[in-house]
């Protein structure tokens, strides 16, 4: 499948299309929360700063302009494909290939005064968390935050503008999961975790410090929904043929009558911001 990464399992493309949903995603973060750092994260001039599953690499590109120069960034992806060339980066951002859920080498351990990571609900497997948080916890310093984001479903609801709008494609659409076939089913799909993210980082070790939930406003949930529904498609790339037969037409069907709402049918999806600290 063109774009699609099939060796490591991610579920998404490496598309251009994937691309410019990444970075579309990005900003909508960063409008909501109003910074890419949150305030409790403290930096140096001599910070190390790590971002794991970097994707367009927008995030440290746009970090390391608001850091001074002295600041060295790390980027990491299991597949750099969707990042600029190195010419194109700042010059205290690199970027390097490393397997988050593999063991972390040596020369990364106890390194990083801060690791960002920022959307794995697709890449976490078994609805557990936890081994990535103890390969983040062995990157980070003694006394190094982790921050992470994530959409957290729990509360979402289908939004219409338009009182009494039918609905019934947009829901047979964001159901999917739950009606494919085992073949093309993920249980990363249906991933909980992110809900409860707080929890788990207590749970591995660390102290919470932040944790903050942004329901989209209504404003940006039309630009959310596009978001929402190129995610869908790339995800249903990777159907079974049976499933493609069953259920192939279902994401036209669902954009035809966002069409016909004037793109006013919407998930109120929550944004989640976790910051925690690794005890001295
Ligand atoms: C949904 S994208 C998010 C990208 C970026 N963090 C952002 O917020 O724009 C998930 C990223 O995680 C990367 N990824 C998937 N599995 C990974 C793994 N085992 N180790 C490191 N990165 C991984 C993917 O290649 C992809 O770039």
């Amino acid at each position: 499948m063109e774009g699609k990464n099939t060796q490591s399992g991610y579920l998404l493309g490496r598309s251009s299309w994937e691309s410019c949903r990444l970075n579309l995603q990005h900003y909508l973060f960063k409008e909501d929360f109003g910074y890419l750092l949150h305030p409790s994260v403290n930096t140096t001039e001599k910070s190390l700063i790590a971002d794991v599953g970097c994707g367009t690499a927008i995030w440290p590109i746009q970090l390391a302009k608001t850091l001074p120069p002295s600041v060295e960034i790390h980027g990491f992806d299991i597949d750099l494909k969707q990042a600029p060339p190195p010419q194109w980066l700042p010059d205290n951002l690199k970027l390097d290939t490393l397997d988050a859920l593999a063991e972390i080498p040596e020369h990364l351990r106890g390194k990083y005064d801060v690791v960002h990571l920022r959307l794995f609900v697709f890449v976490v497997e078994n609805d557990d968390p936890m081994p990535l948080i103890r390969n983040m916890m062995t990157m980070l310093k003694p006394g190094g935050y982790l921050q992470w984001e994530e959409y957290d479903r729990e509360g979402s609801i289908l939004k219409t503008a338009i009182a009494g709008q039918s609905v019934q494609c947009m829901v047979a659409a964001m159901m999917f999961p739950t009606t494919l076939s085992a073949a093309s089913r993920s249980q990363k799909l249906s991933a909980g975790w992110p809900s409860r993210l707080g929890q788990h980082l207590q749970e591995g070790g660390l102290q919470l410090v932040a944790d903050e939930k942004k329901v989209v406003p209504d404003e940006y949930l039309a630009y959310q929904q596009d978001v929402n529904m190129v995610s869908l498609e790339e995800v249903s790339r990777g159907w079974a043929e049976e499933d493609v037969a069953r259920f192939g037409d279902i994401f036209q069907a669902a954009e035809k009558e966002r069409a016909n709402a004037r793109k006013g049918i919407a998930f109120t999806l929550r944004r989640r911001l976790c910051v925690a600290k690794k005890p001295m």
